[in-house]
């Protein structure tokens, strides 16, 4: 009995159903839309990421690598590189520069390092010799004679990171030679790890990259290019905001620290000690 009433009970409401799906079922586009409508959305996905990429292929390749550029860095080098590192790069009193890449000849003569004028324990910092114009010539040409690393983009050197990041990389990687403050110091046999306040972005980055003298490379599977970013944005911060707490003692930590209120807080309780017991007698 009650089997039966719920039988009859439920009947409109599967017949209304039914009635439903064959109304929805006559007002459905035809099978073949769904995939008419994917293959078109794969298109337009496909077409914009080609755009796009196509947009930051060409923003990588604004600085036009002519053969032109080319051949005037080769006419500096012979005049200027030659006699170290011989006529075709390949190393003479110098290294071989065949690989280097662009980046470690703009850090290089971009810092005044090179032209090398005198032989000694590290190349010396001076004022750049080339114009900015002949260091990418010269960089593009020893880049012609075998892949390595490029000179960075804007968006990696411009100092837009986060910094405590940078920070905290800088510690890890870089503060047992330059001081945590990036304030430099000594290195064995003359050589030194130099103070890396004044120092631009790019030649950072391409320090970072190409490892001169005695520093380590770090390539990016070290330290990513967000994270060299990171670490530019964080030198950056710290030659901006040099100290706010008073006097840096030369960035050396506790010990020169502890030092100066060895000698200057002891020496003055001394003092007023010897004076105090002048006094009374
Ligand atoms: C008086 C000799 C001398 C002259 C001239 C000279 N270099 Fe050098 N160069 C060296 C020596 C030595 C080294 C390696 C020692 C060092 O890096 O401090 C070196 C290193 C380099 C490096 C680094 C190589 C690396 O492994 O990353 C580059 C790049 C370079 N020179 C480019 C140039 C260019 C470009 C010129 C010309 C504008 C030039 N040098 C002129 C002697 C010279
Ligand atoms: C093992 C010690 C050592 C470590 C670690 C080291 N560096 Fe250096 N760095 C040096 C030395 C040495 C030089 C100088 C090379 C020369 O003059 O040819 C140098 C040069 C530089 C310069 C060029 C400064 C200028 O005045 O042009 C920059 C920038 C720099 N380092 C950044 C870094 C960063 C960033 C790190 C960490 C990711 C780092 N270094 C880790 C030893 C080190």
């Amino acid at each position: 009995m009650s089997l039966d009433r719920s039988v009859t009970n439920s009947m409109p409401a599967n017949r209304k159903k039914l009635m439903n799906r064959s109304k929805r079922r006559t007002g459905r586009r035809h099978p073949l839309a769904t995939v008419a409508l994917l293959a078109l959305g794969l298109v337009f996905t496909g077409g914009a990421y080609a755009a796009l990429s196509s947009g930051s292929v060409a923003q990588a390749e604004a600085e036009p690598t002519s053969q032109e550029t080319i051949e005037e860095g080769k006419k500096l080098f012979q005049a200027n590189c030659a006699t170290c590192h011989g006529l075709d790069a390949q190393g003479n009193n110098g290294p071989s520069l065949i690989g280097v890449g662009a980046a470690s000849v703009d850090f290089q003569v971009g810092t005044g390092r090179m032209p090398m004028q005198m032989q000694g324990p590290q190349a010396q910092v001076k004022p750049p010799q080339f114009t900015d114009e002949q260091v990418k010539q010269l960089a593009y040409y020893v880049a012609s004679l075998g892949p390595g690393p490029d000179i960075p983009a804007d968006h990696l050197v411009n100092g837009g990171g986060d910094a405590a990041n940078g920070a905290e990389l800088f510690r890890i990687n870089c503060a047992m030679c330059h001081n945590v403050a990036g304030a430099g110091g000594a290195l064995t046999e003359g050589k030194f790890a130099p103070a890396l306040t004044g120092v631009s972005g790019v030649h950072i980055y391409e320090a970072m990259v190409t490892g001169p003298q005695n520093m380590p490379v770090f390539n990016d599977l070290n330290i990513s290019p967000e994270d060299k970013r990171d670490i530019i944005t964080y030198l950056k911060y710290v030659q901006d905001n040099r100290s706010p707490g008073g006097f840096e003692l030369g960035s050396l930590g506790p010990v020169a620290e502890g030092l100066l209120i060895w000698i200057f807080g002891l020496g003055s309780i001394v003092a007023i000690t010897v004076w105090i017991t002048a006094k009374s007698n």
